[in-house]
Protein backbone atom coordinates (compact mmCIF):
# COMPACT_ATOMS: atom_id res chain seq x y z
CA UNK A 1 0.00 0.00 0.00
CA UNK A 2 3.17 2.11 0.73
CA UNK A 3 4.19 1.91 -2.54
CA UNK A 4 0.97 2.79 -4.23
CA UNK A 5 0.49 5.51 -2.35
CA UNK A 6 3.69 6.58 -3.69
CA UNK A 7 5.54 8.43 -0.97
CA UNK A 8 2.17 10.37 0.32
CA UNK A 9 1.39 9.65 3.65
CA UNK A 10 -2.82 9.48 2.36
CA UNK A 11 -4.00 8.55 -1.26
CA UNK A 12 -5.90 11.72 -0.97
CA UNK A 13 -3.03 13.55 -0.93
CA UNK A 14 -1.64 11.68 -3.66
CA UNK A 15 -4.51 11.92 -5.69
CA UNK A 16 -4.90 15.97 -5.15
CA UNK A 17 -0.91 16.06 -6.45
CA UNK A 18 -1.70 13.94 -9.46
CA UNK A 19 -4.74 16.80 -10.43
CA UNK A 20 -2.02 19.20 -13.49
CA UNK A 21 -1.62 15.22 -14.15
CA UNK A 22 -4.82 13.78 -14.42
CA UNK A 23 -6.57 17.20 -15.92
CA UNK A 24 -3.60 16.70 -18.89
CA UNK A 25 -4.48 13.41 -19.94
CA UNK A 26 -8.26 14.26 -19.63
CA UNK A 27 -8.11 16.92 -22.77
CA UNK A 28 -4.91 14.83 -24.18
CA UNK A 29 -5.70 13.96 -27.63
CA UNK A 30 -9.13 16.03 -27.68
CA UNK A 31 -8.18 19.54 -27.24
CA UNK A 32 -5.97 20.47 -30.85
CA UNK A 33 -4.21 23.40 -29.96
CA UNK A 34 -2.47 23.62 -33.09
CA UNK A 35 -5.17 23.21 -35.30
CA UNK A 36 -7.70 24.79 -32.95
CA UNK A 37 -10.03 22.14 -32.24
CA UNK A 38 -11.42 20.07 -30.19
CA UNK A 39 -12.92 16.10 -30.50
CA UNK A 40 -14.48 13.91 -28.99
CA UNK A 41 -16.14 10.85 -29.94
CA UNK A 42 -18.88 10.26 -28.40
CA UNK A 43 -20.04 13.75 -29.21
CA UNK A 44 -18.97 13.99 -32.98
CA UNK A 45 -20.80 10.77 -33.37
CA UNK A 46 -24.25 12.38 -32.00
CA UNK A 47 -23.62 16.22 -32.69
CA UNK A 48 -27.05 16.34 -33.95
CA UNK A 49 -28.57 14.91 -31.04
CA UNK A 50 -26.42 17.67 -28.92
CA UNK A 51 -27.66 20.38 -31.53
CA UNK A 52 -30.97 19.70 -31.65
CA UNK A 53 -31.65 19.05 -27.98
CA UNK A 54 -33.77 21.17 -26.06
CA UNK A 55 -32.16 21.38 -22.76
CA UNK A 56 -29.68 19.21 -21.35
CA UNK A 57 -30.44 17.44 -17.96
CA UNK A 58 -27.22 16.94 -16.10
CA UNK A 59 -28.15 14.30 -13.12
CA UNK A 60 -25.46 12.95 -10.84
CA UNK A 61 -24.68 12.79 -6.66
CA UNK A 62 -22.25 14.33 -4.31
CA UNK A 63 -19.20 15.45 -5.90
CA UNK A 64 -20.14 14.89 -9.22
CA UNK A 65 -23.11 16.85 -8.91
CA UNK A 66 -21.35 19.54 -8.27
CA UNK A 67 -19.20 19.44 -11.17
CA UNK A 68 -22.30 19.31 -12.81
CA UNK A 69 -23.59 22.38 -10.86
CA UNK A 70 -19.83 24.00 -12.69
CA UNK A 71 -20.92 22.24 -15.98
CA UNK A 72 -24.48 24.11 -15.56
CA UNK A 73 -22.61 27.32 -15.80
CA UNK A 74 -19.75 26.80 -18.87
CA UNK A 75 -22.70 25.24 -21.02
CA UNK A 76 -25.37 28.04 -20.46
CA UNK A 77 -22.30 30.85 -20.94
CA UNK A 78 -20.45 28.75 -23.97
CA UNK A 79 -22.94 27.07 -26.02
CA UNK A 80 -26.50 28.46 -24.71
CA UNK A 81 -28.24 25.17 -24.20
CA UNK A 82 -30.66 25.38 -20.99
CA UNK A 83 -29.39 23.51 -18.83
CA UNK A 84 -31.12 21.66 -15.30
CA UNK A 85 -28.79 19.43 -12.63
CA UNK A 86 -30.67 17.33 -11.09
CA UNK A 87 -30.14 14.96 -7.87
CA UNK A 88 -29.80 11.29 -9.79
CA UNK A 89 -31.68 10.26 -6.65
CA UNK A 90 -34.57 12.72 -6.84
CA UNK A 91 -34.88 12.78 -10.14
CA UNK A 92 -35.30 9.31 -10.72
CA UNK A 93 -38.80 9.39 -8.32
CA UNK A 94 -40.34 12.46 -9.29
CA UNK A 95 -41.90 11.65 -12.45
CA UNK A 96 -39.58 14.06 -14.70
CA UNK A 97 -40.86 15.68 -17.35
CA UNK A 98 -38.51 14.04 -20.14
CA UNK A 99 -39.06 14.16 -23.86
CA UNK A 100 -37.17 12.98 -26.61
CA UNK A 101 -35.60 15.92 -27.42
CA UNK A 102 -33.59 16.20 -24.12
CA UNK A 103 -29.61 15.30 -23.74
CA UNK A 104 -29.25 13.93 -20.28
CA UNK A 105 -25.69 13.85 -19.18
CA UNK A 106 -24.50 11.10 -15.94
CA UNK A 107 -21.62 12.17 -14.36
CA UNK A 108 -20.20 9.44 -11.96
CA UNK A 109 -16.43 8.59 -11.28
CA UNK A 110 -16.97 5.01 -10.39
CA UNK A 111 -20.12 4.53 -12.82
CA UNK A 112 -21.53 2.33 -10.44
CA UNK A 113 -23.99 4.68 -8.44
CA UNK A 114 -27.27 3.03 -7.81
CA UNK A 115 -29.26 6.31 -7.78
CA UNK A 116 -27.50 7.57 -11.25
CA UNK A 117 -27.91 4.25 -12.83
CA UNK A 118 -31.77 4.43 -12.26
CA UNK A 119 -31.97 7.95 -13.56
CA UNK A 120 -30.36 6.41 -16.92
CA UNK A 121 -32.46 3.90 -17.00
CA UNK A 122 -35.25 6.52 -16.59
CA UNK A 123 -34.46 8.70 -19.01
CA UNK A 124 -33.68 6.11 -21.71
CA UNK A 125 -36.94 4.60 -21.38
CA UNK A 126 -38.37 8.04 -21.95
CA UNK A 127 -36.33 8.18 -25.18
CA UNK A 128 -34.23 10.65 -24.12
CA UNK A 129 -30.09 10.27 -25.16
CA UNK A 130 -27.98 9.60 -22.55
CA UNK A 131 -24.57 10.66 -22.46
CA UNK A 132 -22.06 9.48 -19.52
CA UNK A 133 -18.87 10.92 -18.49
CA UNK A 134 -17.28 8.25 -15.78
CA UNK A 135 -13.61 7.43 -14.68
CA UNK A 136 -13.75 3.90 -14.34
CA UNK A 137 -13.97 2.34 -17.55
CA UNK A 138 -16.19 -0.40 -18.30
CA UNK A 139 -18.47 0.34 -15.47
CA UNK A 140 -22.35 0.06 -15.00
CA UNK A 141 -22.87 3.15 -16.23
CA UNK A 142 -20.19 3.66 -18.95
CA UNK A 143 -22.43 0.35 -20.07
CA UNK A 144 -25.72 1.60 -19.84
CA UNK A 145 -25.54 5.54 -21.88
CA UNK A 146 -25.65 5.66 -25.31
CA UNK A 147 -22.60 7.21 -25.19
CA UNK A 148 -19.92 9.15 -23.67
CA UNK A 149 -16.69 10.46 -22.74
CA UNK A 150 -14.03 8.67 -19.85
CA UNK A 151 -12.35 11.30 -17.32
CA UNK A 152 -9.17 9.46 -17.86
CA UNK A 153 -8.33 10.64 -14.00
CA UNK A 154 -6.91 7.29 -12.90
CA UNK A 155 -7.79 5.27 -10.59
CA UNK A 156 -9.35 7.43 -7.48
CA UNK A 157 -8.63 5.45 -3.99
CA UNK A 158 -9.37 8.16 -1.45
CA UNK A 159 -13.11 8.35 -0.71
CA UNK A 160 -12.88 12.29 -0.89
CA UNK A 161 -13.49 12.91 -4.40
CA UNK A 162 -10.40 15.01 -5.63
CA UNK A 163 -8.88 14.44 -8.93
CA UNK A 164 -12.67 13.27 -10.17
CA UNK A 165 -14.41 16.37 -10.13
CA UNK A 166 -11.57 18.42 -11.65
CA UNK A 167 -11.21 15.86 -14.44
CA UNK A 168 -15.25 16.01 -14.62
CA UNK A 169 -14.95 19.82 -15.03
CA UNK A 170 -12.67 19.27 -17.65
CA UNK A 171 -14.24 17.22 -19.89
CA UNK A 172 -17.74 19.15 -19.21
CA UNK A 173 -15.79 22.17 -20.34
CA UNK A 174 -14.37 20.52 -23.73
CA UNK A 175 -17.95 19.51 -24.44
CA UNK A 176 -19.05 23.30 -23.55
CA UNK A 177 -16.51 24.53 -25.95
CA UNK A 178 -17.12 21.99 -28.93
CA UNK A 179 -21.05 22.70 -28.92
CA UNK A 180 -20.42 26.25 -28.76
CA UNK A 181 -18.12 26.16 -31.99
CA UNK A 182 -20.92 23.58 -33.80
CA UNK A 183 -23.57 26.21 -32.36
CA UNK A 184 -21.51 28.87 -33.65
CA UNK A 185 -22.29 30.32 -30.02
CA UNK A 186 -18.51 31.27 -29.76
CA UNK A 187 -16.44 33.04 -31.86
CA UNK A 188 -13.30 31.02 -33.52
CA UNK A 189 -11.22 33.76 -31.65
CA UNK A 190 -12.60 33.06 -28.68
CA UNK A 191 -12.71 29.68 -29.22
CA UNK A 192 -8.83 29.65 -29.74
CA UNK A 193 -8.24 31.81 -26.88
CA UNK A 194 -10.73 29.39 -24.34
CA UNK A 195 -8.52 26.30 -25.55
CA UNK A 196 -5.41 28.44 -25.10
CA UNK A 197 -6.01 29.24 -21.60
CA UNK A 198 -7.45 25.45 -20.82
CA UNK A 199 -4.19 24.42 -21.98
CA UNK A 200 -2.41 26.38 -19.27
CA UNK A 201 -4.72 24.55 -16.28
CA UNK A 202 -2.41 21.83 -15.51
CA UNK A 203 0.50 24.32 -14.91
CA UNK A 204 -1.00 26.48 -12.86
CA UNK A 205 -2.86 23.81 -10.52
CA UNK A 206 1.10 22.83 -10.30
CA UNK A 207 2.34 26.27 -9.20
CA UNK A 208 -0.74 26.52 -6.61
CA UNK A 209 -0.24 23.23 -5.34
CA UNK A 210 2.85 25.03 -3.92
CA UNK A 211 0.82 26.65 -1.15
CA UNK A 212 -0.04 23.67 0.66
CA UNK A 213 2.49 24.53 3.78
CA UNK A 214 0.77 27.61 3.72
CA UNK A 215 -2.62 26.18 3.75
CA UNK A 216 -1.52 23.54 6.70
CA UNK A 217 -0.59 26.76 8.58
CA UNK A 218 -4.32 27.95 8.44
CA UNK A 219 -5.23 24.68 8.86
CA UNK A 220 -3.49 24.41 12.34
CA UNK A 221 -6.05 27.33 13.67
CA UNK A 222 -9.18 26.20 12.67
CA UNK A 223 -9.01 22.69 13.53
CA UNK A 224 -11.01 22.97 16.48
CA UNK A 225 -13.97 24.43 14.88
CA UNK A 226 -17.36 22.78 15.13
CA UNK A 227 -18.77 24.29 12.36
CA UNK A 228 -17.62 26.44 9.15
CA UNK A 229 -19.05 28.33 6.06
CA UNK A 230 -17.73 28.45 2.71
CA UNK A 231 -19.13 31.11 0.24
CA UNK A 232 -18.55 31.69 -3.52
CA UNK A 233 -20.57 33.05 -6.58
CA UNK A 234 -21.18 32.06 -10.07
CA UNK A 235 -18.73 29.25 -11.15
CA UNK A 236 -17.56 29.32 -7.74
CA UNK A 237 -20.57 28.89 -6.14
CA UNK A 238 -20.42 25.31 -6.77
CA UNK A 239 -17.15 25.32 -5.49
CA UNK A 240 -18.09 26.14 -2.27
CA UNK A 241 -20.58 23.79 -2.09
CA UNK A 242 -17.69 21.02 -2.76
CA UNK A 243 -15.42 22.54 -0.23
CA UNK A 244 -18.08 22.30 2.24
CA UNK A 245 -18.29 18.41 1.45
CA UNK A 246 -15.15 17.72 1.63
CA UNK A 247 -14.90 18.87 5.25
CA UNK A 248 -17.60 17.13 6.74
CA UNK A 249 -16.71 13.81 5.34
CA UNK A 250 -13.09 13.46 5.99
CA UNK A 251 -12.67 16.07 8.91
CA UNK A 252 -16.35 15.41 10.59
CA UNK A 253 -16.62 19.06 10.74
CA UNK A 254 -19.84 20.34 10.46
CA UNK A 255 -20.00 22.65 7.01
CA UNK A 256 -22.32 24.42 4.78
CA UNK A 257 -21.86 25.91 1.52
CA UNK A 258 -23.84 29.06 -0.02
CA UNK A 259 -24.10 31.44 -3.28
CA UNK A 260 -22.34 34.49 -0.98
CA UNK A 261 -25.32 36.75 -2.45
CA UNK A 262 -27.60 34.50 0.31
CA UNK A 263 -25.60 35.16 3.19
CA UNK A 264 -28.02 37.81 3.65
CA UNK A 265 -30.95 35.59 4.02
CA UNK A 266 -30.40 33.35 6.55
CA UNK A 267 -26.24 32.33 7.43
CA UNK A 268 -25.45 35.47 8.33
CA UNK A 269 -27.23 34.59 11.39
CA UNK A 270 -24.46 32.17 12.41
CA UNK A 271 -21.38 34.26 12.44
CA UNK A 272 -19.71 35.10 15.31
CA UNK A 273 -15.79 35.07 16.17
CA UNK A 274 -16.02 31.61 16.31
CA UNK A 275 -17.33 31.28 12.79
CA UNK A 276 -14.47 30.26 10.25
CA UNK A 277 -15.81 31.77 6.67
CA UNK A 278 -14.17 30.58 3.41
CA UNK A 279 -14.54 33.06 0.86
CA UNK A 280 -13.69 32.79 -3.16
CA UNK A 281 -13.35 36.16 -4.03
CA UNK A 282 -11.68 35.58 -7.35
CA UNK A 283 -11.00 39.26 -9.57
CA UNK A 284 -12.93 38.57 -12.31
CA UNK A 285 -16.36 36.71 -10.90
CA UNK A 286 -18.47 39.47 -9.54
CA UNK A 287 -15.38 40.87 -7.13
CA UNK A 288 -17.18 44.15 -5.68
CA UNK A 289 -19.88 42.38 -4.33
CA UNK A 290 -18.03 39.27 -2.89
CA UNK A 291 -15.55 41.89 -0.97
CA UNK A 292 -18.59 43.84 0.45
CA UNK A 293 -20.04 39.93 1.84
CA UNK A 294 -16.07 39.65 3.71
CA UNK A 295 -17.13 42.93 4.94
CA UNK A 296 -20.23 41.79 6.38
CA UNK A 297 -18.44 39.23 7.59
CA UNK A 298 -16.00 41.15 9.19
CA UNK A 299 -18.01 43.41 11.03
CA UNK A 300 -19.54 40.52 12.77
CA UNK A 301 -16.38 39.40 13.71
CA UNK A 302 -16.23 36.20 11.02
CA UNK A 303 -12.69 34.36 11.06
CA UNK A 304 -11.99 35.04 7.18
CA UNK A 305 -10.11 32.58 4.75
CA UNK A 306 -10.14 34.17 1.40
CA UNK A 307 -9.26 32.39 -2.08
CA UNK A 308 -7.79 35.33 -3.96
CA UNK A 309 -6.77 35.79 -7.44
CA UNK A 310 -2.83 36.58 -7.55
CA UNK A 311 -2.31 40.26 -6.81
CA UNK A 312 -5.52 41.46 -4.70
CA UNK A 313 -4.83 43.87 -2.38
CA UNK A 314 -8.43 44.72 -1.19
CA UNK A 315 -9.06 41.21 0.14
CA UNK A 316 -5.66 40.99 1.81
CA UNK A 317 -6.49 44.11 4.33
CA UNK A 318 -10.01 42.58 5.27
CA UNK A 319 -9.38 38.96 5.36
CA UNK A 320 -7.43 37.07 8.37
CA UNK A 321 -5.81 34.33 5.73
CA UNK A 322 -5.22 34.74 2.11
CA UNK A 323 -4.80 32.00 -0.20
CA UNK A 324 -3.55 33.18 -4.14
CA UNK A 325 -4.55 31.70 -7.42
CA UNK A 326 -2.99 32.32 -10.09
CA UNK A 327 -4.86 34.12 -12.69
CA UNK A 328 -7.40 32.56 -15.41
CA UNK A 329 -10.49 32.86 -17.53
CA UNK A 330 -13.05 32.94 -14.58
CA UNK A 331 -14.76 29.73 -16.22
CA UNK A 332 -11.93 27.85 -16.01
CA UNK A 333 -10.90 29.22 -11.99
CA UNK A 334 -12.68 25.89 -10.59
CA UNK A 335 -10.09 23.99 -11.37
CA UNK A 336 -8.12 26.34 -9.67
CA UNK A 337 -9.91 27.25 -6.21
CA UNK A 338 -11.01 23.39 -5.25
CA UNK A 339 -7.28 22.97 -4.90
CA UNK A 340 -6.76 24.80 -1.86
CA UNK A 341 -10.13 23.92 -0.33
CA UNK A 342 -8.85 20.02 -0.80
CA UNK A 343 -5.90 20.49 0.69
CA UNK A 344 -7.18 22.83 3.59
CA UNK A 345 -9.98 19.83 4.69
CA UNK A 346 -7.12 17.38 3.95
CA UNK A 347 -4.96 18.83 6.56
CA UNK A 348 -7.87 19.92 9.18
CA UNK A 349 -8.61 16.01 8.88
CA UNK A 350 -5.41 14.26 9.31
CA UNK A 351 -4.09 16.70 12.45
CA UNK A 352 -8.12 15.36 13.93
CA UNK A 353 -6.47 12.57 13.41
CA UNK A 354 -9.42 11.63 10.97
CA UNK A 355 -9.28 8.51 8.60
CA UNK A 356 -8.66 10.68 5.65
CA UNK A 357 -8.98 7.91 2.97
CA UNK A 358 -11.90 5.68 4.50
CA UNK A 359 -13.99 8.30 6.88
CA UNK A 360 -16.43 6.44 8.90
CA UNK A 361 -20.20 5.83 7.45
CA UNK A 362 -18.82 6.32 3.52
CA UNK A 363 -18.30 3.90 0.98
CA UNK A 364 -16.82 4.80 -2.17
CA UNK A 365 -19.40 4.24 -4.40
CA UNK A 366 -23.15 3.83 -3.19
CA UNK A 367 -24.20 1.15 -4.83
CA UNK A 368 -27.41 0.77 -3.00
CA UNK A 369 -29.91 3.20 -2.42
C1 LIG B 1 -17.29 12.63 -2.83
O1 LIG B 1 -16.23 13.07 -2.07
C2 LIG B 1 -18.14 11.62 -2.23
N1 LIG B 1 -17.50 10.59 -1.53
C3 LIG B 1 -19.45 11.29 -2.90
O2 LIG B 1 -20.25 12.40 -2.73
C4 LIG B 1 -19.45 10.89 -4.39
O3 LIG B 1 -19.07 11.97 -5.17
C5 LIG B 1 -20.85 10.38 -4.78
O4 LIG B 1 -21.16 9.25 -4.01
C6 LIG B 1 -20.98 10.08 -6.24
O5 LIG B 1 -20.12 9.06 -6.66
P1 LIG B 1 -19.88 8.75 -8.15
O6 LIG B 1 -19.23 9.93 -8.78
O7 LIG B 1 -18.97 7.55 -8.16
O8 LIG B 1 -21.19 8.47 -8.80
Amino acid sequence: EQIEKGGYDHFMLKEIHEQPRAIRDTYRGRLLRDKAIIKMAGVEDNMKKFLNADRIIIVACGTSWHAGLVAEYIFEEFSRIPVEVEYASEFRYRNPVITEKDVVIAISQSGETADTLAAIKLAKSKGAFVFGVCNVVGSSIARETDAGAYTHAGPEIGVASTKAFTTQITVLTLMALRLARAKGTMSSSDFRLHIQELELIPQKVEQLLKVDEHVKDIAKQYLLSTNCLYLGRGYNFPVALEGALKLKEISYIHAEGYPAAEMKHGPIALIDDRMPVIVIATSKGHYEKVVSNIQEIKSRKGKIIAIVTKGDTAVKEIADHVIEIPESEEAFSPLLTTIPLQLLSYHIAVMRNCNVDQPRNLAKSVTVE
